[in-house]
This record gives structure tokens, C-alpha cells and sequence, in this order.
């Protein structure tokens, strides 16, 4: 596989997916030195993990040429002050060059987009790769979930592996984590604690991102590269995975034409199939007011390619 960007997320997933044996790993940036600095430190710790995967640090495409799953994590993050839609107009230019140069030296690729916003630059990487939709998808789901099912664990004094979350719409503030399809071992979230709570951790899951930044001042990269991780194991062991991820709606919650978040089954052809579920009134409408951010940000990334 090649993970473009060896910064904070492309690094932390190049250790994580070695970790797991994912198999050989390209690492690429276009800064000097980075990508090949940061590949020996992770190859150097294989003995003690272990792990036999091989790990190259590189500035140049040729050496990505037939990667089975290409992850772009190259782009800006966002600052305390910033929300996500401030990286668009430079970052839809990074993933403009890295989708070409995907398509160029790995056609038969599999995607998974990193970078924010994160539904506009699926994208805009699915429209300039042109590969078939269920190859291009984006990871949002997989950490926001996590971020719901930890607050969730920790409100209920449960292991976190017990936590089962369906959460959709766009990877920002309006994303739609559903409570009503969220269970503990199988109990409804709803029988365990009351609206208000489930309320108070919704709110902090939305804001998960930030809470990172402003402690940080940069953005959270270990539960991201996690969530990617967990994607990219879905698709290289087509284990048929059922995870909430960016994928292309063609009329799925009457969202026809766009990336957004929904639940989804992830193989060896990528996004598999889309579940949909019976939202009631007020989750659909949550939903659609998602969707209207992320088609707006589409139209914005239409301008700009
Ligand atoms: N989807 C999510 O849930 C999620 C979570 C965290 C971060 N992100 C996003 O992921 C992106 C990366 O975050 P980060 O913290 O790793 O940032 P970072 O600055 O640490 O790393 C980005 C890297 O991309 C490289 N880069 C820039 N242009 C490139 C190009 N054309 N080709 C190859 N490499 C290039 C940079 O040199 C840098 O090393 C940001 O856009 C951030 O907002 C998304």
C-alpha cells in the first residue's frame, strides 16, 4: 500500500498498519528527508514488534507504481480558530496532484482519502482519479464512532469493545451520530442512560476534533490513523466489514450524486454495499442538513478543479 503525507496521520498509519502486518508499506512526501526518515524508524522497530512488512520512505511516485490501496493524508490541518472548511481551497489542490498521480502509477487502486474536509476531498478524488465510486471513499465514521463509543464506555463503566455505534452525514459539526442504533452487547444505548447524557456526549463527539486542536494546537492523529487502519484491514483481508465511512450515495438517504457518511460494507471491491436504515423523521432531517453542508462544499470544490 502507499500513504501519501508522512506527517502526524501518515506516519502514525504507516506504524499502525505495520504493526498489524498489513503488509509493504510506501511512505511519500514531498518534504526531504521526511517520508525515508520516518520509514526507517518504523522499519527499525520490526524486530522488536515484530513485524516483516517492508517499509520504504520516498519522494518519488515511481516507486508507488501498483499499490493495491493508496491512502492520501497529504494536506493541511487545521490550527485552533480553524474549522475543517478553512483547508479547503488548499487542500483540494494537494489531492488534485495526488489523485492524478494516483491514477497514473496505481489504476487498479483502492482510495481512502484522509484529508479535510474530508467529504469534499473524497470528492474531489473520486472526480479526478474517475475510478469506479466504491474505490474512492474517505475515513471520518470510523473515528467519530470511536470518539462516541469512548465517551460512551466511559460514562457507563464498560469495555470500550462493547460499544456498538452507527453514526452518518458529513465528518463536521452537524454529523449524525444515532443513538437509537447504538448498543451495549445488544441494549439500546436509549435503556442505559438518559436523553439529556446521551445528549451531553453527542455534543462532545461532534466537537471530538477540536477538543484535540485546542489542547494540542495541531491536530489528533493517533484515533485517525486508528480509524484508517481499521479501513484499510476491512479492504486488504475482505473481512466484509460493517463501518460508518465516506462513501458514494446514488440515492442511498436521498443523498444521489455525493460522498457523505453512512454505514457500510468494506471489502476487497472497497465500499460493497451501503446499509440503509429506517432513520425516522428527526434523524433523516439531521441528516439532510448534513448533506446540504457537504453538497455545498462540493459545489465549492467543483470551482476549484
Ligand atoms: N478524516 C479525519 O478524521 C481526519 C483526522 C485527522 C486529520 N485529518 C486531516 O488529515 C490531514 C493530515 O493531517 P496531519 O496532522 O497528518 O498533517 P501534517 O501536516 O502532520 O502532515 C501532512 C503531510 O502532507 C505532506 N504533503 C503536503 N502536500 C503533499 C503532496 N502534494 N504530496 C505528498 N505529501 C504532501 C506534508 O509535507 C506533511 O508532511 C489534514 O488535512 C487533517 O485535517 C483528517
Amino acid at each position: 500500500m502507499t500513504i501519501v503525507g508522512a506527517g502526524n496521520v501518515g506516519a502514525t498509519t504507516a506504524y499502525a498498519a505495520a504493526t498489524r502486518q498489513l503488509g509493504d508499506i510506501v511512505l511519500l512526501d514531498i518534504v526531504e528527508g521526511l517520508a525515508e526518515g520516518k520509514a526507517l524508524d518504523i522499519a527499525e522497530a520490526g524486530p522488536l514488534q515484530p513485524s516483516d512488512c517492508r517499509i520504504v520512505g520516498t519522494m518519488d511516485w515511481q516507486e508507488t507504481a501498483d499499490s493495491d490501496l493508496v491512502i492520501v493524508t497529504s494536506g493541511l490541518p487545521r490550527k485552533p480558530g480553524m474549522s475543517r472548511d478553512d483547508l479547503l481551497a488548499k487542500n483540494v489542490q494537494i489531492v488534485k496532484d495526488v489523485a492524478e498521480r494516483t491514477a497514473k502509477y496505481s489504476p487498479n487502486s483502492i482510495v481512502i482519502v484522509v484529508c479535510n474536509p474530508l467529504d469534499a476531498m473524497v470528492y474531489a478524488a473520486a472526480k479526478v482519479t474517475n475510478f469506479s465510486k466504491n474505490r474512492v471513499m474517505g475515513m471520518a465514521g470510523a473515528l467519530d464512532s470511536a470518539r462516541f463509543s469512548y465517551f460512551l464506555a466511559r460514562e457507563l463503566g464498560v469495555s470500550v469493545e462493547d460499544i456498538k455505534c452507527v453514526l452518518m452525514g458529513g465528518h463536521g459539526d452537524d454529523m449524525v451520530p444515532l443513538p437509537r442504533f447504538t448498543s451495549v452487547s445488544g441494549i439500546p444505548v436509549t435503556e442505559l442512560l438518559d436523553e439529556e447524557k446521551i445528549a451531553e456526549l453527542i455534543d462532545r463527539t461532534r466537537n471530538g476534533g477540536i477538543e484535540v486542536v485546542n489542547l494540542l494546537g495541531y491536530s489528533a492523529y493517533y484515533a485517525p490513523a486508528a480509524g484508517v487502519v481499521r479501513m484499510a484491514e476491512a479492504i486488504l483481508k475482505d473481512k466484509k466489514t460493517v463501518l460508518s465511512c465516506c462513501a458514494y450515495c446514488d440515492g442511498e438517504y436521498g443523498a444521489a450524486g455525493y460522498f457523505v457518511g453512512v454505514p457500510a460494507v468494506l471489502g476487497q471491491n472497497g465500499v460493497e454495499r451501503i446499509i440503509e436504515l429506517k432513520l425516522n423523521e428527526a434523524e433523516q432531517a439531521q441528516f439532510d442538513k448534513s448533506l446540504a453542508h457537504v453538497k455545498q462544499l462540493a459545489a465549492k470544490v467543483d470551482k476549484l478543479l
